[in-house]
């Protein structure tokens, strides 16, 4: 370990030196946050190619019964490097038909920066139908917990 430590002690004085010599600056700036795009739930099916396989077994994990009872919330992770083509394959589950028989409710969340439950709240409202407005966070609850109450619902939390 000490042997490589020198080793790595020397490339940086090296390039150290390539710095000085190609008469480079140090100028890093503070990176400002990149607010992310929003992603949606359309997709023209044809164009991903290959996820067939994936495409079955997340539906079939979203459909089939569930023996812990009303009341749970069942979460799929779909994890992968950046552009690998998770939000694709997010996509083509969502908008099968299988899963839209399957649910009451299908909701798409690109999630924001900053997450802010109050605000996710009255998004998920809005897009099951319901007029946004200027309720404060205990009546939008109770809004979402009526319309959600004994209904099976989706929700697609994009760019989590
Ligand atoms: N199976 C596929 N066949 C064809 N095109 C694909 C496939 N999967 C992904 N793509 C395309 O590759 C690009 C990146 O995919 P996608 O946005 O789904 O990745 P991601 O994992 O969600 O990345 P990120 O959220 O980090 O941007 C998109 O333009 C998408 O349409
Ligand atoms: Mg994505």
């Amino acid at each position: 370990m000490a042997n490589k430590m020198k080793e790595l002690g020397k490339r940086l004085d090296g390039i150290n030196e390539e710095k000085t010599k190609f008469n480079l600056s140090s100028n890093v700036q503070e990176k400002t946050i990149v607010p992310r795009r929003e992603t949606h739930s359309f997709v023209p099916a044809l164009n991903v190619i290959g996820r067939n396989k994936e495409k079955d077994r997340i539906i079939e994990l979203l459909i089939r019964p569930n023996d812990d009872g009303a009341g749970k919330i069942a979460v799929i992770p779909i994890i992968g490097t950046g552009g690998v083509g998770r939000t694709a394959l997010t996509k083509l589950v969502y908008l099968d038909d299988r899963v839209n028989k399957h649910f009451d409710h299908k909701v798409w969340l690109s999630m924001p920066v900053e997450f802010e439950v109050k605000k996710i709240t009255r998004d998920i409202l809005e897009s099951l139908g319901q007029k946004g407005n200027n309720d404060g966070f205990e009546m939008l609850q109770e809004r979402l917990r009526n319309v959600l109450k004994n209904k099976r619902c989706l929700f697609v939390m994009d760019d989590v």
